[in-house]
């Protein structure tokens, strides 16, 4: 390697689930711009074009070191054309040109302060904007029915934009192993999604939660939502039962005990005392006392209960991250002829059922490298 124009060339394996991706990003002002290319898409209904961005940041979330020239990027995977102008762009202006208008596009402003409010997805968004609506102020004078959801999300939308810290999700955790506790003695509650892969913040706090004999869940997360209930922890909760059987996972048929999943989606109200009971020395909020401001703030929770015999694949599908989650589906269906979700694996050659009790079980009936929560971060 004496070549004086010579370039770091990387290499890297084409599907996010084949690499170890941690939250050390060399590359965050490139990764960034893509981002938000892939929310705006996502949020204009171009799914196609959200992933190919998604992806093609991912690629760059891997690299040992910034890129600084076109040349390194040279047969790396999954940067298509138009992310190529991109970083093209940012190398060589220092901004890309669209990743800016796109910033300041009325249309993309409103679509972010519209979806923030819990409840509200792209489509509402995008009907609430052709109606006349961009902002809150417009939203809460206009006579759009709201559902309950909406409601809270408009009435807490301040705290829920507000990362979450990883004391308070260790806070909020305490709370949800006190009431698994009571209501059912020796069921197991998992930090799941971004906490879990070791993020220091995040929108929501997510937990996985079992019993180590198979039935023994059925039922649980009612008794869960009116122990919390019971006891002031919920600003709002809505319990939905599995609907893996109405989901879009592909041709892998649920087996008897598979209607049992059930996810509750909560926004918990967590008290600063709670939080100093967590362990957190110091509070940044005022107190009651000292000026008025509420001595809470709400918080996004997603409760999830599994039967222990879908623990291991709840457990991997619930940890994300979103692309990685992606990529092993496509792994599995297009390199294995599998089809994974997060109750099963199913061999679509052999026609049955891969049974796993770990993740490491299932990459390796995947094929794949163990890659361990905190290097899923694609
Ligand atoms: N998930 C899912 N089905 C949904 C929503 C989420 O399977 N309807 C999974 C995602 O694939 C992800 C995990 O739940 O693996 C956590 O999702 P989420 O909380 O949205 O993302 P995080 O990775 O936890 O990131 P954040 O810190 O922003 O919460
Ligand atoms: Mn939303
Ligand atoms: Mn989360
Ligand atoms: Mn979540």
């Amino acid at each position: 390697p004496t070549n004086e124009a010579e370039v770091e060339v990387f290499s890297v394996p084409s599907y996010a689930c084949q690499r170890r991706t941690t939250l050390e990003n060399r590359n965050t002002v490139l990764t960034d711009a893509l981002s938000l290319l892939a929310e705006n898409a996502e949020l204009s209904a171009e799914e196609g074009r959200g992933v190919a961005f998604r992806r093609a940041a991912a690629v760059l979330k891997v690299l040992p070191e910034p890129v600084t020239d076109m040349t390194q990027l040279r047969g790396l995977p999954c940067l298509g054309e138009h992310s190529l102008r991109v970083i093209k762009d940012i190398l060589e202006n220092g901004a890309s040109s669209e990743v800016e208008s796109t910033k300041q596009s009325e249309r993309f402003k409103a679509l972010k302060v519209l979806t923030g409010v819990f409840g509200v997805g792209a489509k509402t968004a995008d009907r609430w904007i052709r109606e006349g609506i961009h902002d809150l102020q417009q939203l809460k004078d206009s006579r759009q029915t709201l559902n309950r959801a909406q409601r809270a999300g408009l009435e807490h939308y301040d705290d829920i934009n507000q990362p979450v810290s990883k004391a308070e999700a260790d806070a909020i955790g305490e709370i949800v192993e006190e009431a698994v506790a009571s209501v059912l003695p020796g069921a197991q509650v998992t930090l799941i999604g971004g906490f879990r892969r070791g993020k220091l913040s995040g929108h929501d706090v997510d937990f996985l939660i079992t019993h180590p004999e198979e039935g023994r869940e059925v039922g649980l997360m009612p008794k869960i939502v009116s122990w919390l209930e019971s006891q002031g922890f919920l600003l709002y909760q809505k319990t939905t039962r599995n609907s893996y059987l109405e989901s879009d996972d592909g041709p892998a048929r649920p087996c008897s005990n598979m209607d049992r999943f059930e996810r509750c989606f909560s926004v918990f109200k967590l008290d600063e005392d709670e939080k100093r009971r967590a362990g957190q020395t110091q509070s940044h909020h005022a107190s009651a006392e000292d000026g008025g401001l509420k001595p809470w703030r709400a918080v996004r929770v997603d409760l999830v209960v599994s039967p222990i015999s879908q623990f291991a694949f709840a457990l991997l599908g619930w940890t994300g991250s979103k692309l990685f989650e992606r990529e092993l589906r496509r792994w599995a269906g297009h390199e294995k002829t599998m089809s994974l979700s997060s109750h099963a694996l199913y061999d679509n050659t052999q026609r049955t059922y891969l049974r796993a009790t770990s993740e490491e079980e299932i990459f390796a009936h995947l094929g794949l490298d163990y890659i361990p929560p905190s290097e899923r971060n694609a």
